[in-house]
């Protein structure tokens, strides 16, 4: 697909989870976030679902676990320009609760359309929940996320070879500063790839 069609399909689905009612979560949301960055990004990084301030500007990863995602894609020379970062959800649980099982089912069709736009050779998955979801869609047993984070796992898909790397949610660090330390030595793993977006 070339990038002004991967653009425009990004761009219509923009305008299509603005306006969905999919789930109870559009009753209290103020903003959807859909998800933002390069379309033709070689890598994507999935996280959970947006916070408070993320739901305030539409923005994913806007808040204290936004700086420390910030600071684990320095630690590997990369910048918000040379990725694609979304979430499993596109709207704030209430309370930041974890997203319930029929959110995610009722959300899910917009990430699969980002994943199959973007195309990328790389997905970071952020924590439990998008470990989870990308683990199952692409048949890998399921896995605890403590026993495999920067651990880099090879799936042949439809649209070719990916490779999935799991880390923790770059939350944990805002709730324990010493787990920075952890969360950048997982990060490492991308280290490995050409990631930087010519
Ligand atoms: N946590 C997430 O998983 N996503 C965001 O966008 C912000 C915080």
């Amino acid at each position: 697909m070339s990038i002004l069609d991967k653009q425009k399909t990004i761009d219509d689905l923009r305008t299509k989870i603005a306006a969905c009612t999919r789930c109870s979560l559009h009753e209290t949301r103020s903003n959807t976030v859909p998800g933002e960055g390069s379309v033709d990004a070689r890598i994507m990084f999935i996280g959970e679902a947006p916070g408070r301030n993320e739901d305030l500007q539409g923005k994913p990863f806007v808040g204290r676990a936004g700086d420390v995602f910030d600071k684990l894609l320095a630690s590997v020379s990369l910048t918000r320009d040379d990725i694609y970062l979304c979430n499993i959800l596109k709207c704030r649980p209430p309370n930041n609760r974890n997203p319930l099982a029929s959110e995610i089912a009722a959300c899910v069709g917009s990430l699969d359309i980002q994943i199959r736009t973007v195309n990328p050779d790389v997905i970071g998955t952020l924590g439990n929940f998008a470990t989870s979801y990308v683990f199952e869609k692409f048949k890998l047993a399921p896995v605890k996320i403590s026993q495999v984070a920067g651990q880099v796992f090879e799936v042949d898909t439809e649209w070719g070879p990916k490779k999935i790397v799991p880390v923790f949610h770059p939350a944990v660090a805002t709730y324990n500063v010493h787990k920075i330390d952890e969360l950048i030595e997982h990060f490492q793993a991308f280290k490995e790839f050409n990631l930087k977006t010519v």
